[in-house]
């Protein structure tokens, strides 16, 4: 059976708390915290599983914290496996102030990961990943990770005629292009540093984004356009599926939930076009709750409905 495996090469524990007001050099009383699971594919998991479907979680752990992530995530009750490193999975930190709303973010850099654990991450997708296979790479690499390591990632899927799919940025994103990726997300300001231009206008999007499938060996780009929803692109054309106009309380993992409601749609062997429509309703529907709690499922399968009505499909005008 076509399985989906996503890989958190630089996952974190999201630590949240509270407190009424942020002023310096004074002890701040916070809230007791809250702790979530995160990274790029654990996210796509996670929303994966919210949807119905299913996932070989694969992460890196190491240290007290990478044990700390491994019972968060068994908490998730979805298939993983936690690939052991010596360096302490990071840990990141968001305060709310209670008295302004605003959310005070923290991020801090991953690990180092050495040669024998990036051999060993290799070896067990090696194992794991048959053909027809979903292998989903999603969120940055660690800093001193080789930033073509994505490339070695997706060899496996090409050996096993397994699809690629990618979702990356930071300096791992120009390195991953000369991968064989079966699709990619890349939102407008990732499409910029692929393509060299400094920004991109509607206009001119179509136009970069059929160069790019003539760049690279990619079969299908969706491009994420946050409220304007996505451009689909692939060899049998393009289309311009728009997003609904919600009340948005957080982008956090739009992105990823997107990803998540097309190989959702794909599994379910509905078509690129259905499957893309999907990812815009379940990316919409992760921005109608706060934090990080992802879409779920009554809100995409709503928003789907909508999406439905509102694409107008490009039908090419007969002459006379
Ligand atoms: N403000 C919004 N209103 C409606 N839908 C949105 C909004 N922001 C994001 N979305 C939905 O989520 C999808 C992905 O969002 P976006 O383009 O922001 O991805 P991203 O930049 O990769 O996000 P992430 O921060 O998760 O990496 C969009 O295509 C759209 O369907
Ligand atoms: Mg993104």
């Amino acid at each position: 059976m076509q399985k989906t495996i996503t890989l958190t090469m630089n996952p974190v524990v999201d630590k949240d708390t509270s407190v009424a007001g942020i002023v310096p050099n004074k002890k701040l009383r916070c809230a007791a915290p809250m702790y979530y699971a995160g990274g790029g594919g654990i996210n796509v998991s996670r929303a994966l599983k919210k949807l119905g479907g299913s996932s070989l979680c694969v992460f890196l752990a190491g240290g007290p914290t990478g044990t700390h992530l491994r019972q968060l995530i068994s908490q998730e009750e979805m298939a993983h496996k936690a690939i052991e490193i010596e360096g302490w999975t990071r840990e990141n930190l968001s305060v709310t102030d209670t008295n302004t709303q605003l959310q005070y973010r923290f991020g801090v850099p991953g690990p180092k990961v050495d040669k024998d654990e990036l051999n060993s991450i290799l070896a067990y997708l090696e194992e794991k990943v048959n053909y027809n296979d979903f292998l989903v790479v999603s969120g940055k690499l660690p800093l001193e990770v080789p930033p073509d390591f994505y490339v070695e990632i997706s060899k496996i899927a090409d050996n096993k005629k397994a699809k690629f799919i990618l979702d990356t940025s930071g300096v791992a994103l120009l390195p991953s292009m000369k991968a064989n990726i079966y699709l990619m997300k890349p939102n407008l300001g990732e499409l910029s540093t692929i393509m060299d231009v400094p920004s991109i206008s509607v206009i001119e999007l179509e136009t970069l984004a059929k160069k790019f499938l003539e760049t690279y060996k990619c079969k299908v780009l969706v491009v994420s356009l946050g409220a304007k929803g996505a451009l689909l692109a692939h060899e049998s054309g393009i289309e311009h599926i728009p997003a609904p106009t919600v009340h948005q309380k957080s982008t956090i993992g739009a992105g990823d939930s997107m990803v998540a409601g097309i190989i959702y749609s794909l599994q379910t062997n509905k078509s690129l076009s259905e499957a893309i429509k999907y990812g815009v309703a379940c990316g919409t529907a992760a921005t109608l709750h706060p934090g990080t709690q992802l879409c779920n499922k009554e809100d995409a399968d709503k928003l789907y409905e909508w999406v439905l009505k509102n694409t107008v499909e490009k039908k090419e005008k007969k002459p006379n």
